[in-house]
Protein backbone atom coordinates (compact mmCIF):
# COMPACT_ATOMS: atom_id res chain seq x y z
CA UNK A 1 0.00 0.00 0.00
CA UNK A 2 3.02 2.55 0.62
CA UNK A 3 4.90 1.34 -2.37
CA UNK A 4 1.48 2.08 -4.41
CA UNK A 5 0.84 5.81 -2.76
CA UNK A 6 4.38 6.21 -3.50
CA UNK A 7 4.39 5.74 -6.96
CA UNK A 8 1.10 7.48 -7.13
CA UNK A 9 2.82 10.24 -5.53
CA UNK A 10 5.56 10.39 -7.84
CA UNK A 11 2.99 10.03 -11.11
CA UNK A 12 1.23 13.46 -9.39
CA UNK A 13 4.42 15.27 -8.88
CA UNK A 14 6.03 14.64 -12.59
CA UNK A 15 2.64 15.23 -13.30
CA UNK A 16 2.36 18.23 -12.15
CA UNK A 17 5.46 19.78 -13.71
CA UNK A 18 4.64 18.66 -17.51
CA UNK A 19 1.14 20.70 -16.70
CA UNK A 20 0.99 24.09 -15.69
CA UNK A 21 -2.22 26.05 -15.43
CA UNK A 22 -2.00 29.73 -14.26
CA UNK A 23 -3.75 33.25 -14.16
CA UNK A 24 -2.82 36.52 -13.45
CA UNK A 25 -3.82 40.07 -13.50
CA UNK A 26 -2.34 43.10 -15.33
CA UNK A 27 -2.95 45.89 -13.47
CA UNK A 28 -2.17 49.74 -14.12
CA UNK A 29 -2.18 53.53 -12.82
CA UNK A 30 -1.44 56.46 -14.19
CA UNK A 31 1.62 58.17 -12.74
CA UNK A 32 0.53 61.72 -11.45
CA UNK A 33 1.97 64.75 -9.43
CA UNK A 34 4.05 63.40 -6.06
CA UNK A 35 1.40 62.07 -3.82
CA UNK A 36 2.48 61.85 -0.05
CA UNK A 37 3.26 58.34 1.08
CA UNK A 38 1.81 56.83 4.36
CA UNK A 39 5.06 54.42 4.99
CA UNK A 40 5.20 51.36 6.81
CA UNK A 41 5.15 50.94 10.70
CA UNK A 42 7.88 50.11 12.84
CA UNK A 43 11.25 51.91 11.75
CA UNK A 44 12.16 55.42 11.43
CA UNK A 45 11.07 56.26 7.75
CA UNK A 46 12.20 54.09 5.06
CA UNK A 47 13.91 55.55 2.13
CA UNK A 48 13.89 54.73 -1.77
CA UNK A 49 17.00 53.78 -3.43
CA UNK A 50 17.83 52.83 -6.95
CA UNK A 51 20.52 50.30 -6.75
CA UNK A 52 23.19 50.46 -9.21
CA UNK A 53 25.61 48.17 -7.86
CA UNK A 54 25.62 44.15 -7.38
CA UNK A 55 25.51 43.93 -3.14
CA UNK A 56 26.16 39.96 -1.73
CA UNK A 57 22.89 40.23 0.38
CA UNK A 58 20.47 40.94 -2.95
CA UNK A 59 17.85 38.38 -4.07
CA UNK A 60 19.65 37.64 -7.09
CA UNK A 61 23.16 36.74 -8.30
CA UNK A 62 25.72 39.00 -9.58
CA UNK A 63 25.72 37.46 -13.47
CA UNK A 64 21.28 38.25 -12.83
CA UNK A 65 21.38 41.36 -11.57
CA UNK A 66 23.86 42.41 -14.51
CA UNK A 67 22.12 40.66 -17.15
CA UNK A 68 18.54 42.54 -16.05
CA UNK A 69 20.43 45.63 -15.60
CA UNK A 70 21.70 45.65 -19.01
CA UNK A 71 18.41 44.11 -20.34
CA UNK A 72 16.94 48.08 -19.16
CA UNK A 73 15.64 47.06 -15.61
CA UNK A 74 16.35 48.96 -12.21
CA UNK A 75 16.38 47.35 -9.12
CA UNK A 76 14.58 49.45 -6.11
CA UNK A 77 15.01 49.29 -2.70
CA UNK A 78 12.76 50.31 0.39
CA UNK A 79 15.16 50.07 3.24
CA UNK A 80 15.42 52.19 6.69
CA UNK A 81 18.49 52.28 9.75
CA UNK A 82 20.32 50.38 7.04
CA UNK A 83 18.17 47.19 6.66
CA UNK A 84 16.42 46.58 3.78
CA UNK A 85 12.79 46.22 3.90
CA UNK A 86 11.17 45.55 0.26
CA UNK A 87 13.02 45.38 -3.16
CA UNK A 88 11.13 45.55 -6.84
CA UNK A 89 12.52 45.59 -10.21
CA UNK A 90 11.02 48.37 -12.77
CA UNK A 91 11.79 47.52 -16.53
CA UNK A 92 12.05 51.18 -18.03
CA UNK A 93 10.06 51.90 -21.79
CA UNK A 94 11.32 49.85 -24.60
CA UNK A 95 12.06 46.80 -22.31
CA UNK A 96 10.63 43.04 -23.19
CA UNK A 97 10.62 41.16 -20.58
CA UNK A 98 8.54 37.66 -20.45
CA UNK A 99 5.28 38.12 -18.36
CA UNK A 100 3.94 34.10 -18.24
CA UNK A 101 4.73 30.83 -20.27
CA UNK A 102 5.41 32.81 -23.70
CA UNK A 103 3.30 36.21 -23.13
CA UNK A 104 5.47 39.13 -23.35
CA UNK A 105 5.14 42.62 -22.61
CA UNK A 106 7.43 45.39 -24.47
CA UNK A 107 7.04 48.17 -21.92
CA UNK A 108 5.32 51.05 -23.62
CA UNK A 109 6.74 54.73 -24.37
CA UNK A 110 6.69 56.92 -20.90
CA UNK A 111 5.66 53.80 -18.85
CA UNK A 112 7.47 51.58 -16.69
CA UNK A 113 6.38 47.75 -15.61
CA UNK A 114 7.19 46.43 -12.07
CA UNK A 115 8.01 43.17 -11.38
CA UNK A 116 9.99 40.54 -9.06
CA UNK A 117 9.11 42.65 -5.71
CA UNK A 118 9.17 41.08 -2.28
CA UNK A 119 9.53 42.32 1.09
CA UNK A 120 11.44 40.82 4.04
CA UNK A 121 9.32 38.26 5.66
CA UNK A 122 9.98 39.31 9.05
CA UNK A 123 8.11 42.29 8.09
CA UNK A 124 5.68 41.92 5.92
CA UNK A 125 2.33 43.18 6.69
CA UNK A 126 3.22 46.62 7.93
CA UNK A 127 2.68 48.01 4.16
CA UNK A 128 6.43 48.20 3.02
CA UNK A 129 5.18 46.85 -0.01
CA UNK A 130 2.76 49.48 -0.31
CA UNK A 131 5.22 52.18 0.18
CA UNK A 132 7.64 50.68 -2.40
CA UNK A 133 4.83 51.02 -4.96
CA UNK A 134 3.93 54.33 -4.27
CA UNK A 135 7.71 55.92 -4.02
CA UNK A 136 8.72 54.11 -7.52
CA UNK A 137 5.34 55.39 -8.99
CA UNK A 138 6.32 59.00 -7.35
CA UNK A 139 9.99 58.56 -8.34
CA UNK A 140 8.79 58.48 -12.40
CA UNK A 141 6.55 61.51 -12.56
CA UNK A 142 7.00 63.27 -14.62
CA UNK A 143 9.30 61.55 -16.92
CA UNK A 144 6.49 58.42 -17.30
CA UNK A 145 2.74 58.71 -17.39
CA UNK A 146 1.55 55.08 -16.84
CA UNK A 147 2.65 52.38 -14.30
CA UNK A 148 1.88 48.59 -14.89
CA UNK A 149 2.50 45.72 -12.89
CA UNK A 150 0.89 41.62 -13.52
CA UNK A 151 0.59 39.74 -10.44
CA UNK A 152 -1.11 36.16 -9.78
CA UNK A 153 -4.48 35.70 -9.40
CA UNK A 154 -3.95 34.07 -6.25
CA UNK A 155 -1.60 36.10 -4.95
CA UNK A 156 -3.48 38.13 -1.99
CA UNK A 157 -1.38 39.82 0.36
CA UNK A 158 -0.14 41.31 -2.93
CA UNK A 159 -3.24 41.89 -5.19
CA UNK A 160 -4.47 44.47 -1.77
CA UNK A 161 -1.05 46.18 -1.39
CA UNK A 162 -1.00 46.84 -5.65
CA UNK A 163 -5.24 47.68 -4.74
CA UNK A 164 -3.95 49.84 -1.82
CA UNK A 165 -0.90 51.89 -3.73
CA UNK A 166 -3.94 53.01 -6.54
CA UNK A 167 -3.44 49.76 -8.90
CA UNK A 168 -6.40 49.12 -10.94
CA UNK A 169 -6.72 46.03 -13.10
CA UNK A 170 -6.64 46.10 -17.04
CA UNK A 171 -7.23 42.77 -18.02
CA UNK A 172 -6.66 39.26 -16.87
CA UNK A 173 -5.01 36.40 -18.30
CA UNK A 174 -4.78 33.15 -18.57
CA UNK A 175 -2.12 30.53 -19.76
CA UNK A 176 -1.34 26.70 -20.40
CA UNK A 177 1.74 24.88 -20.69
CA UNK A 178 2.13 21.40 -21.38
CA UNK A 179 5.18 19.32 -21.61
CA UNK A 180 7.37 22.69 -22.14
CA UNK A 181 4.51 23.83 -25.27
CA UNK A 182 1.55 26.70 -24.18
CA UNK A 183 -0.82 25.06 -26.39
CA UNK A 184 -3.28 28.16 -25.56
CA UNK A 185 -3.58 31.40 -23.30
CA UNK A 186 -6.38 33.87 -23.30
CA UNK A 187 -7.37 36.94 -21.85
CA UNK A 188 -10.28 38.66 -20.45
CA UNK A 189 -11.38 41.98 -20.19
CA UNK A 190 -15.04 44.21 -19.99
CA UNK A 191 -16.58 40.76 -19.90
CA UNK A 192 -14.91 39.33 -23.06
CA UNK A 193 -12.51 36.94 -24.04
CA UNK A 194 -9.64 37.78 -26.68
CA UNK A 195 -6.26 36.25 -27.46
CA UNK A 196 -4.15 37.35 -24.60
CA UNK A 197 -1.01 38.45 -26.40
CA UNK A 198 -2.35 41.00 -28.33
CA UNK A 199 -3.86 42.83 -24.67
CA UNK A 200 -0.52 42.69 -24.30
CA UNK A 201 0.56 44.25 -27.31
CA UNK A 202 -2.49 47.05 -26.52
CA UNK A 203 -1.05 48.44 -23.96
CA UNK A 204 2.12 49.34 -26.59
CA UNK A 205 0.27 51.20 -28.40
CA UNK A 206 -1.62 52.94 -25.57
CA UNK A 207 -4.76 51.44 -25.02
CA UNK A 208 -4.15 50.45 -21.31
CA UNK A 209 -7.78 51.71 -19.68
CA UNK A 210 -7.21 53.63 -16.72
CA UNK A 211 -9.82 54.36 -14.46
CA UNK A 212 -12.41 54.34 -17.15
CA UNK A 213 -10.43 56.92 -19.65
CA UNK A 214 -8.26 55.61 -22.20
CA UNK A 215 -4.40 56.05 -21.85
CA UNK A 216 -1.93 57.05 -24.28
C1 LIG B 1 3.41 40.20 -1.67
C2 LIG B 1 4.38 40.88 -0.70
C3 LIG B 1 5.45 41.60 -1.54
C4 LIG B 1 3.60 41.88 0.15
O1 LIG B 1 4.52 42.61 0.95
P1 LIG B 1 4.06 43.36 2.29
O2 LIG B 1 5.12 44.36 2.61
O3 LIG B 1 3.67 42.41 3.33
O4 LIG B 1 2.76 44.13 1.74
P2 LIG B 1 1.89 45.25 2.48
O5 LIG B 1 2.08 45.13 3.95
O6 LIG B 1 2.15 46.56 1.83
O7 LIG B 1 0.42 44.84 2.06
C5 LIG B 1 -0.05 43.54 2.22
C6 LIG B 1 -1.57 43.62 2.35
O8 LIG B 1 -2.12 42.32 2.13
C7 LIG B 1 -2.87 41.93 3.27
N1 LIG B 1 -2.70 40.48 3.31
C8 LIG B 1 -1.70 39.75 3.80
N2 LIG B 1 -1.93 38.44 3.59
C9 LIG B 1 -3.13 38.36 2.95
C10 LIG B 1 -3.93 37.29 2.47
N3 LIG B 1 -3.53 36.03 2.58
N4 LIG B 1 -5.11 37.58 1.86
C11 LIG B 1 -5.53 38.86 1.71
N5 LIG B 1 -4.81 39.93 2.16
C12 LIG B 1 -3.63 39.67 2.76
C13 LIG B 1 -2.27 42.70 4.41
O9 LIG B 1 -3.20 42.82 5.49
C14 LIG B 1 -2.01 44.06 3.74
O10 LIG B 1 -3.21 44.78 3.55
P3 LIG B 1 -3.59 46.04 4.53
O11 LIG B 1 -2.38 46.96 4.56
O12 LIG B 1 -4.78 46.70 3.86
O13 LIG B 1 -3.91 45.44 5.86
C15 LIG B 1 5.04 39.86 0.27
O14 LIG B 1 4.03 39.07 0.87
C16 LIG B 1 6.05 38.96 -0.41
O15 LIG B 1 7.25 39.30 -0.48
N6 LIG B 1 5.61 37.81 -0.94
C17 LIG B 1 6.49 36.89 -1.65
C18 LIG B 1 6.92 37.47 -2.98
C19 LIG B 1 5.74 37.85 -3.85
O16 LIG B 1 4.66 37.27 -3.82
N7 LIG B 1 5.95 38.85 -4.71
C20 LIG B 1 4.93 39.25 -5.66
C21 LIG B 1 4.82 40.68 -5.81
S1 LIG B 1 3.85 41.07 -7.33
Amino acid sequence: MKTLRRWIGGIKRRLSGLLEVKAGIMLSQPVLPESSVASGQGLTEPELRHIVRYRADLACSEPEFERRTRRGNRLYELSAEGQWLCYGWVAEAGTRIGVLHNLQLTVPERAFYIWDCATDPAVRGRGYFRTLLKEIVNAHYPVSTLALVAVDTGNHASRKALANAGFRPVFTYYSVRFLGFVPFSFALKDGKITAAQPQFDGLRHGKAVVRGSVHS
